[in-house]
């Protein structure tokens, strides 16, 4: 009741953006949301403990730790600590479970079905339902499963799945699905005997994901690659393992420094993970230059290009909405393409409060630049549309202010202790709660 209660005040969150300020300095990347949240569900595989280092300290991941803790796990997070380390202990699962009120605020909770049947021969998850993005079924993890001999049954919004144990097959994904592939992976690497897995997404948290199960002892080649060959073990062990540098992150703040002229230095990512993006800004005529860990991105872009999502290496739908924040002011008309998700074009409307001139034509955004914004009162829908109302806030004229901040929360790390490091005017209001709420510190 008092959680409800406080969380309601949470999520009157805004953030108020007064833009102009060029961004100068550096600003750091945190750990990959999208990496950490499967490798906390691969620590279901093992008895022993996991611990994850480079953690970002963002919603989604205490909703995991809940996730995990429902079931009977003991989870740490570690926030004191430069590493931002997290140890799991999944000893006692007494209850292999995903409940409702979780799954429903954070889809990828469905990333814990394959490494639950493994372990324990049984899971109940409850199933998403749709999503502000798109519809986003899961029938491609239930197929999967049904091949590696897992029965499933589906009642009262929940699959439920079991197995004695699973065993290896082959599997053809007939549409490439990020956590489709890693939940499927975490399932066979227990399996009894060989699996090949076809048509794999080849993001680079497959294959970080895959890292770490390979420290736990399984037997995995293949992942960041469109086929992944597993030899199933009987029994997995503890590991270390430190999460890659998120890539959405990096590419949102290098967008940033581009859209306000400055000089920015954005630190600790691996830019290998987003070239498609950097090949984009340089045809847009964003002047970056990178190292091994770093992009500087110095001026904004002088021209439109246009823009198509796809699966990696392509142009990351996660990119999509702060893309077109940058295309309202590169000159000419941009067509930006959304492959992946249905409806994932809420922002456009946002933006077009801001001054914006877009129109959306079914999964096209036909974005004409360069228009002057003029700071607003807007509204976040998802977490990267919220990050694009950001950059955009960021070069409008005058306060804007952005509501249903809890949506950014969800996978950026402080951004507006961040951006301020940095010299962008932004403060966040309405706060009941400390900020550091969104991933409290179980123990330092
Ligand atoms: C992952 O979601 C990411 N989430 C998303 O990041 C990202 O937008 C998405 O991949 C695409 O890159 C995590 O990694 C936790 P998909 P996921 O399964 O795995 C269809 C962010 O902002 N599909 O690759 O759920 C689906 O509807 C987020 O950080 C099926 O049809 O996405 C979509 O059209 C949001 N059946 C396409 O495949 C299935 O069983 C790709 O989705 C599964 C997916």
């Amino acid at each position: 009741m008092l959680g409800t209660y406080l969380r309601n005040y949470l999520d009157m969150d805004k953030l108020v953006i007064r833009g102009g300020n060029p961004l100068l300095g550096t600003i750091r990347v945190s750990g990959a949301k999208n990496a950490a949240l499967p490798a906390m569900a691969a620590a279901i595989l093992t008895e022993e403990p996991v611990i994850l280092e480079n953690i970002p300290q963002v919603r989604d991941i205490e909703t995991t730790r809940k996730l995990l803790a429902e079931m009977g796990a003991e989870v740490e997070l570690g926030y004191g600590r430069a590493q931002h380390r997290t140890t799991i202990c999944c000893r006692n699962l007494a209850s292999p479970e995903a409940s409702y009120e979780l799954v429903k605020t954070m889809r990828a909770s469905t990333l814990v079905l394959g490494p639950l049947v493994a372990r324990c021969g049984r899971a109940r998850v409850s199933l998403p339902g749709g999503c502000a993005i798109g519809a986003r079924p899961v029938d491609l993890h239930i197929k999967g499963l049904e091949r590696l001999g897992a029965v499933i049954t589906q009642e009262h919004g929940f699959i439920e799945a079991s197995a004695k144990r699973l065993r290896g097959a082959e599997i053809v994904f007939d549409k490439i699905t990020v956590t489709g592939t890693e939940d499927l992976l975490m399932a066979a690497v227990l399996a009894e005997g060989e699996s090949i897995m076809l048509n794999c997404a080849r993001e680079p948290e497959v294959a970080d994901l895959a890292d770490l199960l390979n420290k736990m002892g399984a037997q995995v080649e293949g992942a960041g690659t469109s086929t992944i060959r597993v030899k199933g073990v009987s029994r997995l062990h503890g590991a270390k393992h430190r999460i890659i540098p998120d890539r959405i992150e990096a590419g949102t703040f290098i967008i940033a420094g581009a859209l306000t002229g400055g000089d920015l230095n954005v630190a600790g990512c691996d830019p290998r993970h987003f070239m498609a993006l950097l090949q984009k800004l340089e045809e847009a005529g964003v002047k970056t230059a990178h190292s091994a860990d770093a992009v500087r991105v110095i001026g904004g872009p002088s021209r439109a290009a246009d823009v198509v999502t796809e699966e990696y290496p392509g142009f990351p739908t996660d990119m999509q909405a702060q893309y077109m924040a940058l295309a309202t002011q590169a000159n000419g008309t941009s067509i930006i393409t959304e492959n992946i998700f249905e409806n994932r074009f809420m922002h456009a409307q946002e933006l077009v409060r801001m001054g914006a001139s877009i129109k959306i034509e079914g999964r096209r955004a036909v974005v004409r630049g360069r228009t002057p914004l003029s700071a607003a009162a807007v509204l976040a829908s998802d977490l990267r549309a919220s990050a694009s109302l950001v950059l955009a806030a960021l070069v409008a004229e005058g306060e804007s202010i952005i509501d249903r901040v809890y949506h950014i929360d969800r996978g950026y790390e402080h951004i507006e202790e961040k951006l301020r490091g940095v010299g962008a005017q932004i403060r966040r209001i309405g706060e009941m709660l400390p900020k550091k709420v969104a991933a409290p510190v179980v123990r330092a």
